[in-house]
């Protein structure tokens, strides 16, 4: 009974299956930075940007991340602040944290060699099984499966198994399938070559079945059910967060900045002051502007509401209504409260959401400039 979703592979041509897959594979593959050359290091950092990530983002995030950190060393050693900064706009931020605490410990506990076995390198944080896979037979050539969303879509469609894929329970089924298909001569191409058809052939809107190096294998294809795969239920829907943010400037257009705790979402990263709204009537600027001069010897005047910034996060949406204001009074810097220049803002980083209610306030200064 186990094996029943994988029942196709009794008849299946594994030895047929590779050779298309790993050919056009060697013919077609995108000439991509972290393809250079095998290095471990490198792969896991690639690994690690591509998850929840297009490879066309990730790109001049990975070449600037390697001037930065060369090599595993220099990541192990490298001010955390600066390693937020050159993950900023990628989001999932605390990939990169993970990866920073892992390399440490690769660096201390297995003299900065990237462990290739299943078991060390598993123990590392943020090492899941789909990054644990993709380092050990992409810079190792270990035949251990690579599964991650579109490897699970490719191989539901060519042993046609229906399961549902949002499933935590069914990648065990997709990995039991690439241990049998995967070739072990090859098993970096074999691995790389699944995740590249996904990328390129067998999407998930319209897969381009008359292009494909393996249709003949594919048997969802032969049943004419390739836009049926792969069984996914959706998603809940995210939960709506309200909140109001203030752009405070001093005297001398010096913005207050705040860092979010060393916990949870958006861990460590730099923003302005901002509080979630819970009452449907409140704005928010005066609890906001009540909370200064409260907590420090400021005083807060709030100013315009200049936008709403929406961000879409997996679980959460955060709808932000943007104010100006202006304060005014003494100020020490703390380790959470800093107050900037613009220039001295540039090595913080901030959330993407951030980001762009600092260019709405540029895009308001230069309005009310234009209109004087
Ligand atoms: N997606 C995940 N890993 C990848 C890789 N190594 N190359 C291209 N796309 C990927």
């Amino acid at each position: 009974m186990k094996d029943l979703p994988l029942k196709n592979l009794e008849h299946f041509d594994i030895k047929g299956f590779q050779d298309d897959l790993i050919s056009w594979f060697k013919q077609e593959q995108r000439n991509l930075p972290w393809r250079k050359d095998q290095d471990p290091y490198k792969v896991w950092v690639s690994e690690i940007m591509l998850q929840q990530t297009r490879v066309d983002t990730v790109i001049p995030y990975f070449n600037r991340f390697l001037e930065l950190f060369p090599s595993l060393n220099d990541l192990a050693e490298a001010d955390e602040e600066k390693v937020l900064k050159a993950w900023e706009g990628l989001g999932y931020y605390s990939r990169v944290r993970n990866l920073q605490s892992a390399v440490k410990e690769v660096k201390e506990n297995y003299g900065s060699v990237v462990p290739n076995t299943p078991q060390e390198i598993s123990k590392l944080k943020g090492v899941g099984p789909y990054t644990a896979g993709a380092i050990l037979s992409i810079a190792y050539g270990i035949p251990e499966p690579a599964v991650d969303g579109n490897v699970m879509r490719v191989l539901s469609r060519i042993l046609s198994v229906w399961v549902d894929i949002a499933k935590p329970s069914s990648r065990k089924i997709f990995e039991e399938a690439v241990r049998a298909l995967i070739s072990h001569k090859e098993p970096s191409f074999f691995n790389q070559a699944l995740m590249e058809l996904g990328a390129l052939i067998c999407t998930s809107t319209s897969p381009s079945c008359l292009l494909c190096p393996v249709r003949e294998h594919c048997i969802a294809f032969h049943e004419g059910v390739q836009d049926e795969l792969p069984v996914k239920t959706k998603k809940s829907k995210q939960r709506e967060v309200r909140l109001a943010a203030m752009v405070l400037t001093d005297e001398n257009g010096r913005f207050l900045i705040h860092k979010r705790p060393d916990k949870g979402l958006l861990a460590n990263l730099w923003e302005f002051p901002n509080l979630e709204i819970h009452h449907p009537f409140e704005s928010g600027k005066e609890q906001l502007s009540e909370f200064f001069n409260q907590t420090f010897d400021l005083i807060v005047s709030p100013g315009k509401n200049i936008g709403l910034i929406e961000h879409v996060f997996s679980h959460l949406i955060w709808k932000t209504t943007v104010y100006t204001g202006r304060l005014t009074g003494s100020f020490e810097n703390s380790p959470e409260w800093r107050l900037v220049t613009s220039e001295e803002m540039e090595p913080y980083a901030f959330p993407v959401s951030h980001q762009k209610m600092r260019k709405l306030y540029e895009e308001h200064i230069e309005n009310e400039i234009n209109d004087d």
